[in-house]
């Protein structure tokens, strides 16, 4: 084998941070845990295992042989991807019925409990012969890279590879496994809605890492209070340790920083001065932006009920103020999804209907996935809009205040990770309460241009304090102490 200058790290997680249409052409994945670990991997080297997502990846990866090829990272800099292809069948039901929604649902608290789940022989089927095929092969992908390898560290992303671990661990005992969960981890009860022994085998599964990674010290405290509840193990909630084989996992809190430079980078292609040309030339004396995927979780209808609310109440902001809303259709082939997007077009249209005049349109809806164009928007909001339900950290929350030039104001919904650490500079909105985000509204487009400065300043420094490299020597540093069998040590 050739010598390599610095062992790659082996990142796995489903979504790659490319995908290949059938013609070849190359787009970058969507979401978060991309935009995370590409400012990751063009910084070190890094070989990345993802599941191949439609036919253009399947191509690119038979094309491939199977094996890791080289892509160049939309933010800079090459690494290797490796595309693993699954059965058609197995990987629906891995994607679009265990992953999402089931545990996309448990962990953001999005089941109607009364109504769903329903656990049947097709949700059963989906887990055996979906969810479960799906992590085999990506386990056969990792045994295949680390072969060879002293001493491999394998990192492994996110909820749709809960059950990796345990496979690549009975292969390769000597392996160290870090895990890094993107999404909240929610408290034990919510997760009794899994039959028993899917529960136990995917606690099992994920407790097989030596390292478990949170955004937040909240949901470490939920992982370390569900291995207690559900399958009464010993933990230590000091140290963050639970007990299990006679083995310790070490479970932290990593919050992830976005990579600001890059981010930057993006916001100063001549495409988004053209975005912005037109952008300037609709522009009313206000404008409120959103961006997100189309997930049920971002709260997108209660963002618009608020703003209808808004323009009840204060009838002096009509045609005055434009509610932009920029959303990456998502997961569309899961029924939940495509009815999201159906009531948001659908609210959308009331609200216009009703507040609306000629020449003013209250809402723009924006149902497209375009980089740029939200880079364009990022640059001249006067309020930013994020109020999830549950997010595991949003970093559109963190985006938008190092590429904006307005001193605009961050609404931020108190149950995002993001919130932990920009709470004290951003309006604070419980997600559920519509009045109050109503009330921040007019609280944030009413507000003193010094205060709007104090709070964007705020905003920037934080997010400047720390970079994805900080992110990943946290625990690279945490994976060499453990690795060289030091205590665990109290969260800072
Ligand atoms: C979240 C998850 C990621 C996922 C992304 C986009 O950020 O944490 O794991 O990749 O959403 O969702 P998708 O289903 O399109 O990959």
């Amino acid at each position: 084998m050739p010598d390599r200058p610095q062992k790659p790290l082996v990142l796995v997680s489903n979504r790659g941070p490319v995908t290949f249409d059938t013609d070849g052409t190359i787009s970058r994945g969507t979401g978060g845990l991309v935009t995370a670990l590409t400012g990751l991997a063009s910084h070190r080297p890094v070989t990345w295992i993802a599941s191949a997502m439609g036919r253009g990846d399947a191509d690119r990866a038979r094309q491939a042989g199977g094996k890791a090829f080289t892509v160049q990272s939309p933010v800079g800099g090459d690494y290797d991807v490796r595309l693993v292809v699954s059965d058609e069948e197995a990987y629906e039901g891995f994607y679009s019925i265990i992953s999402n929604p089931m545990l996309w649902f448990i962990q953001h608290y999005l089941w109607d409990q009364s109504n769903a789940p329903d656990i049947r022989t097709h949700e059963v089927e989906a887990y055996e012969y979906g969810y479960k095929l799906v992590n085999e092969d990506m386990a056969d992908a990792v045994v295949e890279e680390i072969d060879g390898v002293e001493d491999p560290v394998v990192m492994v992303h996110d909820y749709h590879l809960y059950l990796l671990p345990g496979m690549i661990r009975k292969r390769r005992p000597d392996v160290f496994l870090h895990h890094f969960v993107h999404i909240p981890w929610s408290q034990s009860d919510s997760w009794r809605v899994l039959p028993p022994k899917m529960r136990d085998e995917i606690y099992r599964g994920i407790l097989a890492n030596d390292i478990i990674g949170f955004h937040t010290r909240n949901y470490r405290r939920n992982f370390l209070q569900c291995c207690e509840d559900l399958l009464d193990l010993e933990v230590d909630h000091k140290q963050g340790v639970v007990h299990i084989d006679g083995r310790e996992v070490w479970v932290r809190a990593y919050p992830l920083p976005i990579d600001a430079a890059a981010t930057r980078t993006v916001s100063r292609r001549v495409r988004v001065r053209q975005f912005e040309d037109e952008l300037l030339r609709r522009r009313r004396d206000h404008m409120i932006l959103r961006v997100d995927r189309a997930d049920l979780s971002k709260n997108v209808l209660r963002g618009f009920s608020a703003f209808d609310l808004f323009l009840d109440q204060h009838p002096e902001f009509r045609e005055r103020v434009t509610f932009v809303a920029q959303l990456m259709p998502s997961r569309t082939d899961v029924p939940e999804y495509q009815e999201y997007l159906e009531r948001i077009e659908a609210l959308v249209a009331v609200v216009n209907h009703r507040h609306g005049t000629p020449d003013w349109m209250p809402i723009q809806l924006k149902l497209r996935d375009d980089l740029e164009e939200a880079m364009a928007s990022y640059r001249h909001y006067d309020v930013h809009i994020v109020n999830a339900m549950f997010d595991g950290m949003n970093l559109v929350a963190k985006e938008g205040p190092i590429v904006n030039e307005r001193d605009g104001v961050s609404i931020l919904s108190e149950n995002t990770g993001a919130h932990e650490e920009l709470g004290e500079f951003a309006l604070t909105v419980n997600p559920f309460d519509v009045q109050d985000l109503a009330n921040m509204i007019h609280r944030a487009l009413t507000m003193s241009g010094a205060e709007r400065k104090r709070r964007a300043d705020g905003l920037r420094e934080i997010v400047l304090r720390r970079s994805p490299g900080d992110w990943i020597d946290d625990q690279l540093a945490d994976i060499r102490g453990k690795a060289a069998g030091a205590p665990a040590h109290d969260e800072v």
